[in-house]
């Protein structure tokens, strides 16, 4: 049964520049999309950007502009960020709307009568310079638990402690430098607990239907555990936001309209005429309690709080539906590291497009996504590697092989039919790919991919058998030539078909040389025969190390010009708010727009002795050294670590030792104190030490004869 689908991803920030950790998560859900529309469904997808708050009202005011000046400039920017990069959505707004504000009332009234809001006086820290209240990023001083200098008002970022701003030592103002004041205020609260009950039904529903994972459903069982208290929604002027109808100079927190900002956006879409094939009712039939309709929101982990308690309270407490799913990805790191601006890797998606084609990122990132909230990793070798291997010499090479010969010599048409035995070969091929729809449905790109590449495999494999280029000599094998010809331009064809809502600009290129157009899924089931073919184009080139350098580079120096993410605001707190958590632990601050880390130090910083002695270094003997079944970068190390006992280790060093086996006896240094990772294949204990610049080059450490297993390196 076709369903209908309403699809949204995380609004972003409209203070800071759309990066590569946003690509995730935008071109996670527009593959989606893509794949749900080709499997016959109606999808509607959405975006905005998240326009309110303090840090959006302050960076105006630096750059002396008016807050709406400065979210129509980004808006332009994130939309072609966007767009570039083939998400393609059917409608991208702003929080900052009338439909937005509208629905936000309409939503506030009904929690209200329905005796879900309450208010109370809330002590909060207070800029007498600036007359503001103060968001807990905005408030630094010295903490209270380790006693480092400038640490921010929630959390510290050297020794980890939380806590709450009045406890910090000579807190200053962000914003100032003055000291800040306590002061009473009255807040407006949602009743959480109003809504207990509902929430752990619906969330043992939606984990049932698949609508959550299990680590997010354990999550918020922990947080259940804690209780749920009040949600503070309403923050004083000066805010840039919403003024809560009936409460002069009270706004709603941005994290109040920020999700109604998806269903806005639905509604100006339908709102907006016929070419949506949507009306104003089809608004109302969508939202209401009981829709038959779905809500799926593709989001990143540091947001769960927000999407999967506040949100469908908010939604239920208004008598409204709630989501079908939230769908939660983990963290992009680049080189195994959070993105770091001091090497380069912390990349603007405008950065990485003047150096690169979208879809050989695209393909990247869907070949390391799953269904789980594991992060992401972009090791710019592999990447580099991966693209070359699979789109240029796997896939497009099965079409710039064969597509000659038809030209020459059958006057560029495909043979109008296959004998049985061939076209059994087709038909198996297409049966096998099916099973992709599935897969993407569960988001597992991955799985989806090393099917596609399985398939590619044999195609080439066919082609190489039969070698065309041989039997193009042999005149009396003209017939058959034009068969082989016909199934692997057709392998080519099948082979599109399930890449399009991976890489669908270089798909359009392949379809266009095809002259062909197909429209979903189902039309992989036939071959196409008897057909035409256009010339062939290049479809798609090698990615060459000197682009990904390139990239790397400009990222180094657009970010020395501009360090705060765009703004030339010399506050101290850049505020692009998913940089800094892109790769820094699961939170679920509460706290206002939040503010990237620090930049992490560069190579040439020194460290103390005591920051080296903290590494417990040691000797590690191989007992065993494997590949790793489905990963191309890893290896699977058992070691014996003496005293320590046995150690499983996972090491990226695949492309450096092609024989693992050998490698078993042998000794290597690694980091024993090092937190256990868990991966996909198994928990990792420790790291192994190897010299060089990554891929191919790199060399594990040895010690002498005569180190025992355990043996500490100093
Ligand atoms: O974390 C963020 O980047 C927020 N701007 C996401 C908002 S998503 C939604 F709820 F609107
Ligand atoms: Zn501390």
């Amino acid at each position: 049964m076709p369903r209908e689908i309403l699809v949204t991803s995380a609004l972003p920030y409209a203070n800071g520049r759309i990066h590569l950790g946003h690509v995730v998560e935008h071109v996670q859900s527009d593959i989606w999309v893509r794949a749900m529309r080709m499997a016959g469904n109606t999808v509607h997808y959405v975006c905005a950007d998240d326009a309110h708050g303090t840090s959006i009202m302050l960076r105006a005011e630096k750059e002396g502009i008016t807050p709406e000046t400065l979210i129509g400039n980004v808006w332009k920017e994130h939309t072609a960020d966007l767009r570039d990069f083939g998400v393609a959505y059917d409608h991208y707004s702003s929080t900052h709307t009338d439909a937005n504000r509208k629905l936000t009332y309409r939503i506030w009234r009904a929690l209200e009568q329905n005796g879900h809001v309450e208010s109370k006086p809330v002590k909060q820290l207070f800029d007498p310079e600036r007359q503001m209240f103060l968001p807990d990023r905005f408030i630094k001083g010295e903490c209270p638990v380790c006693h480092s200098k400038d640490q921010y008002g929630d959390a510290c970022e050297v020794c980890g402690s939380t806590y709450n701003p009045i406890d910090l030592i000579n807190p200053y103002s962000v914003v100032s430098g003055a000291k800040p004041v306590e002061k009473q205020s009255l807040h407006f609260f949602v009743k959480l607990a109003d809504f207990e009950g509902l929430l752990k039904t619906w969330l043992e529903e939606r984990r049932a239907a698949g609508g959550l994972q299990a680590e997010v459903v354990n999550k918020l069982k922990e947080w259940f555990a804690d209780g749920l208290r009040s949600w503070d929604v309403s923050r004083d002027a000066p805010y840039f936001g919403f003024e809560i109808p009936g409460q002069p100079g009270k706004y709603f927190y941005v994290w109040v309209d920020a999700p109604v900002g998806y269903l806005a956006a639905f509604k100006e879409l339908c709102e907006g005429g016929s070419k949506s094939g949507l009306a104003a009712a089809d608004f109302e039939r969508f939202i209401r309690a009981g829709s038959d309709t779905e809500m799926v929101h593709f989001i990143g982990k540091d947001i769960i709080y927000f999407h999967t308690l506040f949100w469908p309270a908010m939604l239920h407490g208004a008598g409204l539906r709630m989501p079908t799913a939230v769908n939660v990805h983990g963290f992009l790191t680049v080189d195994g590291a959070k993105m770091s601006k001091s090497r380069g890797t912390f990349v603007n998606a405008r950065t990485y497009l003047d150096h690169l084609d979208a879809d050989y990122l695209r393909y990247y990132l869907a070949s390391m996504l799953g269904p789980t909230l594991a992060d992401i990793d972009l090791d710019l070798k592999a990447f580099e590697e991966r693209v070359n291997s699979h789109l240029v010499g796997k896939w497009a090479n099965i079409a710039s092989r064969c597509a000659g010969f038809v030209h020459k010599l059958f006057d560029g048409k495909l043979a109008a039919t296959l004998p049985e035995t061939v076209h059994a070969r087709y038909d198996a091929a297409a049966a096998k790919l099916e099973a992709c729809a599935a897969l993407y449905e569960l988001r597992d790109y991955a799985a989806a991919i090393r099917l596609i590449i399985e398939v590619a495999d044999e195609a080439n494999a066919y082609v190489a058998d039969h070698a065309p280029w041989v039997m193009a000599r042999d005149e009396s094998k003209r017939d058959e030539l034009h068969i082989v010809l016909t199934l692997a331009l057709n392998y080519f064809r099948l082979l599109t078909i399930w890449l399009a809502p991976i890489v669908p600009a270089t798909a359009a290129r392949a379809f266009a040389f095809m002259d062909d157009t197909p429209a979903d899924f189902e039309a992989a089931l036939r071959p196409l025969l008897g057909h035409a073919i256009k010339p062939f184009q290049t479809l798609v080139t090698r990615i060459e190390p000197k682009n990904v350098e390139a990239m790397i580079e400009a990222s180094k120096e657009s970010l020395a010009m501009n360090p705060t993410q765009g703004s030339p605001s010399p506050l101290p707190s850049p505020t692009n708010g998913r940089a800094g958590k892109n790769a820094a632990p699961e939170s679920h601050t509460m706290n206002d727009t939040s503010v990237p880390s620090k930049p992490s130090s560069s190579s040439s910083e020194t460290i103390s002795i005591d920051d080296f002695a903290k590494l417990d270094l040691r000797v590690g003997k191989v007992l065993v050294c494997e590949a790793v079944d489905g990963s191309d970068k890893l290896l699977r190390f058992e070691l014996d670590a003496g005293e320590l006992g046995k150690r499983q280790i996972f090491s990226g060093i695949k492309a450096a030792y092609t024989d693992p086996g050998k490698l078993a006896g042998r000794n290597v240094v690694f980091i024993a104190n090092l937190a256990p990772r868990k991966m996909r294949f198994g928990v990792s204990e420790g790291m192994i030490l190897s010299a060089g610049s990554g891929g191919a080059d790199l060399f594990l450490l040895d010690a002498d004869d005569g180190a025992l297993p355990g043996a500490p390196v100093k």
